[in-house]
């Protein structure tokens, strides 16, 4: 079924971020491991340059979600990748062996901080010739994460983001400072309104010097974020930090608030993941209904997003980035090998204080 590169420069092993059971980023391991093969038609294997990591990979890992993910061992971690292809499924037309790529797997592909991962076509796209891997690695999930957010919110509001006030919490963040950038360097946003703690405003500062519409510095350890930006004055919140609902006087009647961060409703759990047990569905659903009600009564429309995988965003974002509109942010960067730079890396990531952007491990 496959058309592999060279199928002996194939390694029947490989080197992985593989867990044995569940535990915390201490607990990690690199692990040598089955090379993955393809068994679908529409799958692609990549030679991975470079991954990067997200909070929902040490989640996962924690077993926090186990009785709706039902997880097997060796557990791969990691979504994100950059690399080469080298290997295609049958019915694979539009990548080819030697392509160099970029990938959100999908959730049953998960597996990616390792040597080699597979992912399906439809959720990879041509690298930029200009992108290097470690930047390319950096963007999938929370590229497309906040483009899928943003799209929505752009279609929800009349008249769409266009000339619109903006507020996304966090902006040195993984999802953070790619929505700055996409608002207002792609969807035409006039004012973007963020957060950050103080060591992180000269950083910014000088990262978006350059750009179209105003971008407004808050720091949210010292200022009355709410009073600095107003009752009704924001059109959409991209809820990157879970306080939508501390936000919502903020948002003016008619406005949007998309949420990455909170919980999410029970039907997005189990379309994600088919082996949720009713109770949490019925519960996520109850929490999410209650703050769709409180949204509601301040005029505002809330929903959770949870992002799909989709090689077509992928494409968009690879083309905006060598358009100069976005600027991938990389923070640490580790070797795969070198297990203490990757658990301090994960370290930073569980914490959620302290790291900018996002943090890559090179296979390479
Ligand atoms: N729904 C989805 O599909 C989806 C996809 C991606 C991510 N997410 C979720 O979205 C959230 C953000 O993800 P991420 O990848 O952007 O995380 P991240 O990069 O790990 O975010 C950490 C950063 O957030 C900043 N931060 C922490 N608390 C803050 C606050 N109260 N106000 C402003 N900034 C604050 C920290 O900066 P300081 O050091 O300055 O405090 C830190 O550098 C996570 O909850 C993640 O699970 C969901």
């Amino acid at each position: 079924m496959a058309q592999a590169i060279k199928q002996s420069s194939i390694p029947a092993t490989m080197r992985a971020l593989a867990i044995a059971a569940y535990g915390k980023p201490s607990t990690y391991g690199i692990a040598t491991v089955p090379t993955p093969q393809i068994t679908q038609p529409d799958e692609v294997l990549i030679k991975v340059h470079a991954t990067s990591v997200n909070p929902i990979d040490i989640v996962l890992a924690s077993g926090a979600l186990k009785m709706a993910t039902k997880d097997t061992f060796p557990f791969i971690l990691g979504y994100d990748a950059a690399g080469t292809i080298v290997a295609v499924g049958s019915g694979v037309h539009d990548l080819k062996v030697g392509n160099e790529v970029f990938t959100r797997a999908p959730n049953h592909l998960r597996g990616t901080i390792a040597e080699y991962c597979i992912s399906s076509a439809s959720a990879t796209a041509r690298k930029p010739a200009s992108m290097t891997f470690v930047d390319a690695a950096s963007i999938p999930l929370v590229g497309l994460t906040v483009l899928q957010a943003i799209r929505r919110a752009d279609a929800e509001l009349d008249g769409g983001l266009k000339g619109k006030t903006v507020f996304v919490p966090g902006g040195l963040s993984g999802t953070g400072s790619v929505a700055v950038q996409l608002l207002r360097n792609v969807f035409g946003a006039k004012k973007v309104i963020t957060t950050l703690s103080p060591g992180k405003m000269e950083r910014a500062k000088e990262l978006w010097k350059d750009g179209e519409g105003e971008v407004v510095y808050l720091d949210y350890t010292k200022d009355d974020v709410n009073s600095a930006i107003g009752p009704k004055t924001v059109d959409f919140m991209l809820d990157t930090m879970a306080s939508a609902m501390e936000s919502l006087p903020l948002i003016r009647h008619g406005g949007v608030i998309v949420t990455i961060s909170k919980t999410p409703s029970g039907d997005e759990l189990k379309a994600k993941f088919k082996s949720a047990p009713w109770i949490m569905v019925a519960l996520l659903n109850l929490v999410d209904g209650v703050n769709r009600w409180r949204a509601s009564r301040h005029g505002v429309k809330y929903s959770y997003m949870w992002m799909n995988a989709d090689g077509k965003g992928l494409e968009d974002l690879g083309t905006w980035v060598e358009e100069g509109k976005i600027k991938p942010l990389v923070g640490n960067i580790a070797q795969l090998e070198d297990m203490e730079a990757v658990k301090e890396g994960f370290e930073e990531v569980q914490k959620g204080k302290g790291g900018i952007g996002k943090f890559v491990i090179k296979a390479l």
